[in-house]
């Protein structure tokens, strides 16, 4: 295993719990770390932050809208089972010395159906402090290193609307590709509202490896 990716050993959480289960139930689950990121699993006190950006209009501007705390408190109940399940997900993303929790960046599995599905995506959501110093292209770029190296995916995509130029400019920069045939009506999205139409970004693993 790459000496980068760490088996958690995020005690605190855990005090009152043997050692051995502690393990069992958190073995799998791994913590990436980049020059100035760690990708871990969540903690309880991420929830507050979590929860401020996504209510954040700016933030949300390319979901149909802002969630409430509890909308997001259960969106984390399923990135930290979908984590503990699969051995990758929606990690929740620190910036040591910097802040404790900035955002999400993932490698996760759509839960939804669409031409490109079943797929792994790339993914990220900052809280607006943190955009514009590299962190969401740093983190995916160690994301997919752990896709392809650790994983051995074939491919890995990213999708976002249409509209979202930030999101598509990190997908230029991890060296995606969009072609517009791929591009689709999101099913989660109401038929007519004008977040529905996403372009599809697409990365194979051999071209990954050229560019390493
Ligand atoms: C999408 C999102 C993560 C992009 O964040 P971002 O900060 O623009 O992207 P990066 O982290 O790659 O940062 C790149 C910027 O940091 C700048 N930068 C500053 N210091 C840097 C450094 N040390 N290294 C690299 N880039 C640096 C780059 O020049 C670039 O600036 P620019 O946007 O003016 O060209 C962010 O806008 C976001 O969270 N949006 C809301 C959620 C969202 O839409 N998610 C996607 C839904 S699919």
């Amino acid at each position: 295993m790459d000496p980068r990716v760490k088996p958690e050993h995020d005690s605190g959480a855990w005090g009152g719990l043997s050692a051995t289960l502690h393990t069992a139930m958190t073995a799998t689950i791994p913590i990436l770390t980049t020059e100035r990121l760690i990708l871990r699993p969540w903690r309880d006190g991420d929830l507050a932050p979590f929860a401020a950006l996504n209510a954040d209009p700016e933030v949300m501007e390319h979901f149909p809208a802002p969630l409430s705390r509890a909308e997001s408190d259960a969106a984390v109940g399923r990135m930290r089972a979908a984590l503990a399940a699969q051995g990758h997900g929606w990690w929740a993303a620190e910036a040591p010395g910097v802040a404790p929790f900035i955002g999400v960046i993932a490698l996760a599995v759509p839960n939804f159906e669409a031409h490109f599905t079943p797929c792994v995506e790339v993914g990220w959501r900052l809280a607006k402090e943190f955009w514009g110093r590299g962190y969401a292209t740093e983190g995916a770029r160690e994301a997919l290193r752990f896709g392809f190296e650790e994983l051995g995916l074939g491919e890995v995509v990213s999708l976002t609307t249409t509209t979202n130029a930030r999101s598509q400019a990190v997908m230029g920069r991890l060296g995606m590709t969009r072609d517009p045939a791929d591009d689709f009506d999101h099913p989660k999205v109401p038929e007519g509202h004008p977040l529905r139409r996403h372009v599809l970004y697409r990365l194979k693993s051999a071209k990954w490896r050229k560019g390493q």
